[in-house]
């Protein structure tokens, strides 16, 4: 085996090794609106191994809690991806107009965990996101159920 093709066997087992796991986060208003309208959107979390699966649903809200920040309120969402090590956003509704990525709505690390936040029309606005996050061990050792997911999700809700 040549070098070259050595490094390329090598590159693909680095691929094989890492794991990710998939988050649909669904945000919705009565009027169904993308421009910031008057009424809060409601927003659940779903669960993904694939980016092709199909969610597993958790209860509405759950994982959420609002915050403060400079005097602007903020919704903070626990997207359930503790100690990975890349999360990224692979899909937002294109064209959005109250959801912008750094102004109304960012992926944001505390320690180990990582959080969606939304503020300003967005909040009151419907809109759809896909998370991809990697992890150096798989997700099971973490968690080995939903119903483990579940409850690191209440435990959250009781702390804040
Ligand atoms: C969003 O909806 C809430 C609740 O209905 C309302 O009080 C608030 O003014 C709305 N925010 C915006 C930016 O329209
Ligand atoms: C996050 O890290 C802290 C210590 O760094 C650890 O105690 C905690 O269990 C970790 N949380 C998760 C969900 O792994």
């Amino acid at each position: 085996m040549s070098l070259h093709s050595l490094l390329i066997f090598l590159s693909s087992l680095a691929i094989v090794f890492s794991y990710h796991q998939y988050r649909e986060f669904k945000c919705k208003t009565p009027t169904n609106t993308i421009r910031g309208g008057p009424d809060r959107a409601e927003c659940h979390l779903e669960l993904k191994a694939e980016e092709t699966d199909t969610g597993r649903p958790v209860p509405t809200g759950l994982g959420c809690w609002r915050e403060d920040y400079k005097g602007e309120e903020r919704e903070y969402c626990d997207i359930v991806c503790p100690n990975s090590h890349t999360v990224f956003i692979s899909f937002i509704d294109q064209g959005h107009r109250a959801c912008f990525n750094f102004l109304t709505y960012q992926l944001e690390k505390k320690d180990n965990e990582t959080y969606l936040w939304r503020s300003g029309k967005c909040l009151n606005s419907t809109v759809n996101y896909r998370i991809g996050c990697k992890f150096d061990d798989p997700f099971e050792t973490q968690f080995k159920t939903d119903n483990d997911v579940i409850s690191h999700l209440r435990a959250r809700a009781r702390r804040v």
